[in-house]
């Protein structure tokens, strides 16, 4: 099983929660991850994206992706973006952090990327903290992440603190605030 098979086997394991709006027209699917998904395919899901970087230059074994992949209670909330039957992206988001939220992943898959599938979902994302009545949001992402660092800060997000090994020797992860209040 691939990531861009048949989610609608899910049977029921994803919950709309809304439609993002891409700029060429074309609508991607947020729905938040309820029930286990098919056997099979949080592997594929995750397999895919330890694929990507950041995961792929640290190595990361699929297995420790899954957990993302599964449902989880209101304050850990994991969410897939769905583009038809295909899978697009994964966004896992930790709730109640810090007077706000932190967002744990936001992978949109190869395929996807440049089509503002990851700005779609930011958005989204700051809309439904600012009407929870979250002060911040944050995130990490790597030091060598340009493509990161750069969707991040033009999102409004700031760099406030580096932090050398956090995931790797040799390697710094950045942790970015963005003030709602
Ligand atoms: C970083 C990431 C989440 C961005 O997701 P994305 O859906 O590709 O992001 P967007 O499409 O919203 O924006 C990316 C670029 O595409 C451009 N873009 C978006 N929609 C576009 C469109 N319809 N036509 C042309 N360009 C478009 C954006 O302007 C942006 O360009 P820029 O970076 O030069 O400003 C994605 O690349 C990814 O998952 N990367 C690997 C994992 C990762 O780095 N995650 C984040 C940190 S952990």
């Amino acid at each position: 099983m691939t990531a861009r098979q048949g989610i609608a086997s899910a049977n029921g394991a994803l919950r709309p929660v809304a439609s993002l709006q891409l700029r060429d027209g074309a609508t991607v699917t947020l729905s938040r991850i309820v029930a286990p998904l098919a056997a099979g395919h949080a592997l594929a899901v995750a397999s895919a994206i330890v694929g990507m970087d950041p995961w792929r230059r640290y190595g990361f074994p699929p297995e420790r992706l899954t957990s993302f992949l599964s449902p989880s209670d209101e304050t850990t909330p994991r969410y897939l973006m769905c583009s038809g039957e295909d899978v697009a992206g994964l966004m896992a988001v930790k709730r109640n952090w810090m007077f706000g939220s932190y967002l744990n992943i936001l992978a949109v898959l190869p395929a996807y990327q440049g089509r503002g599938i990851g700005s779609a979902a930011l958005d989204w994302l700051e809309a439904t903290a600012r009407a929870n009545g979250d002060r911040n949001q944050f995130v990490v992402t790597s030091a060598f992440n340009s493509g990161g660092l750069k969707l991040y800060t033009r999102h409004g997000f700031t760099p406030i603190a580096e932090m050398p090994g956090l995931i790797a020797d040799g390697e710094t992860e950045i942790l970015l605030r963005k003030r709602l209040a």
